[in-house]
């Protein structure tokens, strides 16, 4: 479950973007009276962060809110300077040279930020391509290809005013790509998107790992999610990975089901109230399903119920053997 902390420099740190102990603090001040001195409250965002991000695969933090994710994207796409740790992409110092990594990466955010609504896509991905100093005809070329990738050539001359949610989001994703990045960082890239649209969202982040061979890094408060695209993924809780593994590994180590819910009219008989209990227990639904037609109980309601993130952490956090290091 644990991976190998490699230390020698060389081929292994090509082509991926490795963190070794990364820490955040914010700090903040909290003015008093016009004497009081402020006083400092220490906010431990990320505590001790190690994660690899490779080229061609995606790579998926999970955590629920306030976990310390968008704090991790911002340090490795050096928007903020971490307190402390390592950082390196291809081998380089991604601290001292964040001007070198900025033009190998880009930071796609869930929501509506960052586009010029009055703009057609074209329009804007004009401008965000001249801010990595594109232009011309070869600037022209690219947009025509990132607007195909995206699926939105029929929309690229409409205002994004009038794009649907989906649209926006693809757009979002066309501009992330402007700057033809190894790297992209997708900060909860689904928030808020109806299952279709995430759904298809989920596939051209997939083709751009597969096809384009980007490196991506995803979050998610989705187990769903993460585990459909992710090849690895690292859950983290309060500022530190709690576990981590492939999602094969993750799968088991969540061991959840989806709950099936049975509501069944209230009932006073002990002996069929105990039996309920331990058939309940059971794995099998099936079981439950016999006693109920064995009985002639009238079934109201049935739903399947898939767990919270919370409840999952709960557990992972509750088996400390299982805990990575
Ligand atoms: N700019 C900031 N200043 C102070 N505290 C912050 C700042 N950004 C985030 N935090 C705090 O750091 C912790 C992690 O936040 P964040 O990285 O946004 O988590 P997530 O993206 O997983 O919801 C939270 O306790 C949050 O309140
Ligand atoms: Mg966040």
């Amino acid at each position: 479950m644990c991976s190998v902390v490699r230390d020698e420099p060389g081929n292994q740190e090509e082509g991926k973007i490795i963190a070794r102990h990364l820490v955040k603090d914010y700090i903040l001040k909290e003015k008093k009276g016009l004497f009081a001195r402020g006083q400092k409250k220490v906010v431990h965002a990320v505590k001790d962060l190690s994660l690899e991000i490779p080229q061609g695969k995606i790579t998926g933090v999970l955590g629920i809110n306030g976990a310390g994710k968008t704090t991790t994207i911002r340090m490795l796409a050096s928007i903020i300077a971490p307190t402390s740790g390592s950082l390196t992409m291809n081998g380089v110092d991604a601290v001292k040279k964040h001007l070198w990594v900025k033009e190998r990466i880009n930071v796609i955010s869930g929501g509506e930020r960052n586009l010029y609504w009055r703009l057609t896509a074209k329009e804007n991905l004009r401008y965000f391509g001249s801010l990595y100093g594109l232009s011309g005809a070869s600037l022209n070329e690219k947009i025509a290809d990132l607007l195909e990738t995206v699926g939105l050539e029929e929309a690229a001359d409409i205002p994004v005013e009038r794009y649907s949610k989906g649209m926006k989001q693809r757009l979002q994703i066309a501009r992330g790509l402007i700057n033809d990045p190894e790297y992209l960082f997708m900060d909860e890239p689904t928030l808020g998107l109806d299952i279709v649209i995430a759904k298809e969202i989920r596939r051209l982040v997939q083709e751009l790992a597969k096809e384009k061979k980007k490196g991506i890094l995803l979050t998610t408060h989705y187990i769903r999610e993460a585990e459909e695209l992710c090849d690895y993924i690292y859950v983290l809780d309060k500022g530190e990975i709690i576990a981590q593994g492939t999602r094969e590994e993750l799968k088991e180590l969540f061991m959840y089901k989806p709950q099936l819910l049975i509501q069944v009219k209230p009932s006073d008989d002990q002996e069929y109230l105990a039996l309920l209990k331990e058939e309940g227990e059971k794995t099998a639904d099936e079981h439950v399903l016999n006693l109920l037609m064995k009985h002639q109980i009238q079934v109201e309601g049935l739903s399947v119920q898939e767990p919270e993130l919370e409840e999952v952490l709960m557990k992972i956090i509750s088996q400390p053997d299982r805990r990575s290091q």
